[in-house]
């Protein structure tokens, strides 16, 4: 069970939990070693209620896993090399507590810590009772599991063991196996962009007010991490250049720069530029900042009602400023969010900072934008090509920036003139 450093994409570790729908799994075990997939399954002690580890090792060709080390013989379980191993990790059907217990980076079972050595992506499928699915408790797990950057397969509405009906249900083994099938069919088409040096803003900027207050936005680094992840899977060597965000890239070989405000971000990146052959700027960058931030926590002065005013600056546009002074050959994206006349805007953008792509997404949009997990977005490349895209993931909508990407580096030279450099194209 080496590391894999290939590009085969054919190993799936499957968690099961303690659910009832834990009977279906070896269907689903023996749907996808039909579709060709090498499966490993990793059981809790709740499971083996439910199936027994015989019928799984049976259908899957393979033992199964369940203990964290041998109590006969004291050999330990190696729980790396099983996450290495895996392409894609899916826990099915997944329970509260495990999917709790999985938010919380707990690890006192295999699957668990199975779970954190892991570097593929990781789904979970959900199955429970409506209630229990409906709970804040469970809802929170969920966005914290999302945030975490794990897929999670909405449960099926239909007749739950306990007698109720509502969503709840396992999907059918068929129809995890398509899921299965449909992700790896994807990752297999889609195109390459190996070799292309990426540099990526991402998250918000924070501005000094004083040492303990900021001018600070809303954005989560979501979209510029799920993008980074996108194209690193592709095969581009990726740098983030990263405002303080909570989330991480997943994939390993993304590089990570904290920075905090707009000139941090802007020196961090200009630094880089000249090694790179292209520039995506998905940070939500503050335009102001304080002109003096001050060295001491400001205090309150005059009365109740007496106010405070701050001097604010422009900060330098990262993208603008990149854009300008890049070489012939160097790509430039940028992204646009916008609340009004939002097609103007972005042609507008496009034009005056002088990129390659723009990526519009609009506030008018329910579900686009800062904080969720779904997004809708516009890639415009000139007035003349304008694509529209469905309301989606944020990581559907990274592989959608990712394809218009490699195409426009596949077919096209960037704005600035000259050719792409030969590796960077593939
Ligand atoms: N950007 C940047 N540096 C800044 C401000 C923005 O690199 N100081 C980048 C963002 O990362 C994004 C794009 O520029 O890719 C957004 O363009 P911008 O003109 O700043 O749009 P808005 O922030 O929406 O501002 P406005 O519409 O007010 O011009």
């Amino acid at each position: 069970m080496a590391p894999k450093t290939d590009q085969a994409t054919r190993n799936v570790l499957l968690g099961v939990t303690g659910g009832i729908a834990a009977y279906k799994t070896p269907m689903l075990v023996r749907g996808l070693v039909k579709a060709g997939y090498t499966v490993r399954v990793v059981l809790t002690e709740t499971a083996k209620a439910f199936v027994t580890p015989l019928s799984l090792a049976t259908v899957s060709k393979n033992p199964v896993l369940h203990r964290l080390y041998n109590p006969e013989d004291g050999t330990w379980t190696n729980h790396v090399e099983l996450g290495l191993w895996a392409d894609l990790m899916l826990v099915a059907p997944a329970t509260a507590n495990t999917l709790a217990k999985m938010a919380q980076g707990q690890a006192d079972n295999l699957l668990l810590t199975t779970y954190l050595s892991a570097r593929c992506p990781v789904w979970v499928a959900p199955a429970m009772d409506l209630d229990m699915w409906q709970h804040p408790a469970t809802k929170d797990t969920i966005e914290r599991l999302l945030e975490h950057g794990v897929e999670v397969i909405p449960p099926a509405s239909g007749e739950l063991a306990s007698g109720l009906s509502g969503q709840g249900r396992m999907p059918e083994p068929e129809a995890l196996v398509a899921a299965v099938e449909a992700h790896f069919a994807g990752q297999a088409d889609a195109p390459r962009l190996d070799g292309l040096k990426v540099l990526l803003t991402a998250g918000p900027t924070q501005e000094a007010i004083d040492p303990v207050r900021y001018i600070g936005n809303r954005s989560s680094g979501r979209m510029g991490l799920a993008l980074a992840d996108v194209l690193a899977r592709r095969g581009a060597e990726v740098t983030v250049i990263k405002g303080p965000s909570s989330l991480k890239a997943q994939h390993p070989a993304v590089v990570e720069v904290p920075v905090t405000s707009a000139a941090e971000m802007h020196a961090a990146c200009a630094e880089r530029w000249p090694q790179m052959d292209c520039f995506i700027s998905a940070a939500a960058v503050a335009d102001y900042a304080p002109l003096a931030p001050a060295d001491q926590k400001i205090k309150k002065e005059g009365g109740s009602d007496a106010g405070l005013q701050l001097e604010l600056g422009r900060t330098v546009d990262i993208l603008a400023t990149l854009s300008k002074a890049r070489k012939a050959g160097q790509w430039v994206v940028g992204f646009a969010l916008e609340t009004n006349n939002a097609l103007e805007n972005a042609l507008g953008k496009l034009e005056r900072k002088g990129l390659d792509l723009i990526v519009l997404n609009t506030l008018e949009d329910k579900g686009a934008g800062f904080g969720g997990n779904t997004n809708r977005v516009t890639l415009i490349s000139s007035p003349e090509d304008v694509r529209r895209f469905d309301l989606k993931s944020k990581a559907a909508v990274a592989e959608d920036i990712a394809d218009r990407l490699a195409e426009l580096v596949a077919t096209a030279a960037p704005a600035a003139g000259q050719q792409a450099p030969a590796e960077a194209r593939s």
